[in-house]
C-alpha cells in the first residue's frame, strides 16, 4: 500500500494535504478535527499587523474620549504635569501588541497540547515591523515552524519593483536571526522579476515557499454603487497558475515549495507533486466541503498511487517538473497559437 508520508522543512508529515491558514485553522476543536481526518500539518490562523495597528487606534480613541469626559478638575491637575502624548501613543501601542501577542501565543500552546501533527504558526506582515520579536516569543511559545505570509500590493507608483521587493528579504533577514525554527514564506506572484526573485528568496535560508496567497478581491456593487469584495474562495480551475510556477521553480529553489490555490481534489495534488511540490494546502475547498474532505482525498490519493505503482510519494515527485521534461518551454507558453481556428 502506497505511503503519503512526506517531509517538509524537515519536518515530518504524514499526508501532504496542510490545512492553509484561514478562519479554519482559528480555534482548538477545528485542530483537532483537522488532526483526525488525516491533515499532515496545520497553519494557524494570522495574526495581523493591521490587526496590531487597529488595537492601538481602537486604544488611542478610547484613551482620547477619557480625556475628553474628565472633569475640569481632574484636568487642571494633569495639565500640571507635562503629559507627553507622543510616549504615551508608544505605551499604548505596546500594550496592543503585547494583548495580541499572548493571546495568540496561548493559542499556539494549546494547539500543541491538542494535535499531534506539525503546528505552523503564521504571520501577515507587510512591513518589516517588529516581527523578528514576534517570532522569538512564537518560537518559545512551541510552535513546530513559521510561516510568514508577506503580502506587498505593488500599488504605489513612488515605489520601484526593486524597493517592493527588498521589503520580503529585509522581513526574512530580521526574523531568521532570531529563530532557529523552520522558516517558510507564503509569497504572492506580484514581482517585477517572479522566478528571479523568489528563487533569490528561497536560497536566504528560509526553508519553505508556499506559492501563492490568493489576494482579496475588490468588486463593485452596481445597485448600491459600493465596493464590495467578491470570489472569497477560489475555483478548482484555479490551481494551474500555481502548477507552472512550482514546476518552473523545483529543482532550482533552495527550499521545498508548497502549492497553494484552487486545490480543490486528489488530482491537484497529484499534479502538484508530478511538478515538485512537496506538500499542498488546502483552504476554499475546506469551507466548501468540510473537514471530512481531507481523509477523501488522502483515500482517492492512495487509490491513484497504487494504481500506479507507486510506494512513496517521492517516486512521482517533480517527473513534470520544467527540469526533467522533454519540453521546458510548455511551461512558458502564453500565447495560443491557433487563436482563430480551435482553442488548443
Ligand atoms: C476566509 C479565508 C481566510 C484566510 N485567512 C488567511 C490568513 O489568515 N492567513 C493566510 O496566510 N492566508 C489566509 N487565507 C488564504 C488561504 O490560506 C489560501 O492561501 C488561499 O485561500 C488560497 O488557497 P485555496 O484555494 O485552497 O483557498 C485565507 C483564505 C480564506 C478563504
Amino acid at each position: 500500500m502506497a505511503s503519503l508520508s512526506t517531509t517538509y522543512m524537515g519536518l515530518s508529515l504524514k499526508s501532504p494535504l496542510i490545512a492553509g491558514s484561514s478562519g479554519l485553522t482559528n480555534t482548538i476543536d477545528e485542530l483537532r478535527e483537522i488532526a483526525a481526518k488525516g491533515a499532515g500539518a496545520v497553519v494557524l490562523k494570522s495574526i495581523f499587523e493591521e490587526q496590531i495597528r487597529f488595537e492601538t487606534e481602537k486604544m488611542i480613541r478610547q484613551q482620547e474620549g477619557i480625556m475628553d469626559s474628565m472633569n475640569k478638575g481632574y484636568r487642571d491637575v494633569l495639565s500640571s504635569r507635562p503629559y507627553d502624548f507622543a510616549q504615551a501613543q508608544d505605551y499604548i501601542h505596546n500594550f496592543a501588541k503585547e494583548h495580541t501577542l499572548a493571546d495568540y501565543l496561548k493559542f499556539i500552546e494549546e494547539a500543541k497540547k491538542a494535535v499531534a501533527i506539525p503546528v505552523i504558526a503564521s504571520i501577515n506582515c507587510v512591513s518589516p515591523y517588529d516581527w523578528h520579536y514576534f517570532a522569538r516569543r512564537i518560537q518559545s511559545a512551541g510552535a513546530d515552524a513559521i510561516e510568514l505570509n508577506i503580502y506587498v500590493l505593488p500599488s504605489n507608483p513612488e515605489k520601484s519593483g526593486q524597493e517592493n521587493e527588498n521589503t520580503f528579504f529585509e522581513i526574512v533577514d530580521a526574523v531568521r536571526q532570531q529563530v532557529t525554527i523552520p522558516l517558510s514564506v507564503k509569497v504572492s506572484y506580484y514581482f517585477s522579476g517572479l522566478s528571479r526573485t523568489l528563487l533569490d528568496l528561497s536560497k536566504t535560508g528560509i526553508r519553505g515557499m508556499v506559492l501563492f496567497n490568493r489576494p482579496f478581491h475588490p468588486d463593485l456593487n452596481i445597485d448600491t454603487l459600493e465596493i464590495t469584495s467578491s470570489n472569497i474562495l477560489s475555483q478548482p480551475s484555479e490551481y494551474s497558475h500555481t502548477l507552472r510556477w512550482i514546476a518552473i521553480l523545483a529543482g532550482r529553489a533552495g527550499c521545498d515549495l508548497v502549492a497553494s490555490t484552487g486545490i480543490h481534489d486528489y488530482e491537484s495534488v497529484v499534479k502538484q507533486i508530478l511538478a515538485g511540490a512537496n506538500a499542498v494546502q488546502l483552504a476554499s475547498v475546506l469551507y466548501k466541503y468540510g473537514f471530512d474532505h481531507i481523509s477523501r482525498i488522502n483515500a482517492e490519493l492512495e487509490k491513484w498511487m497504487d494504481s500506479k505503482a507507486y510506494r512513496s510519494l517521492d517516486d512521482f515527485r517533480g517527473k513534470l517538473s520544467q527540469v526533467n521534461v522533454e519540453n521546458p518551454a510548455v511551461f512558458e507558453r502564453v500565447q495560443f497559437m491557433r487563436l482563430y481556428s480551435k482553442i488548443v
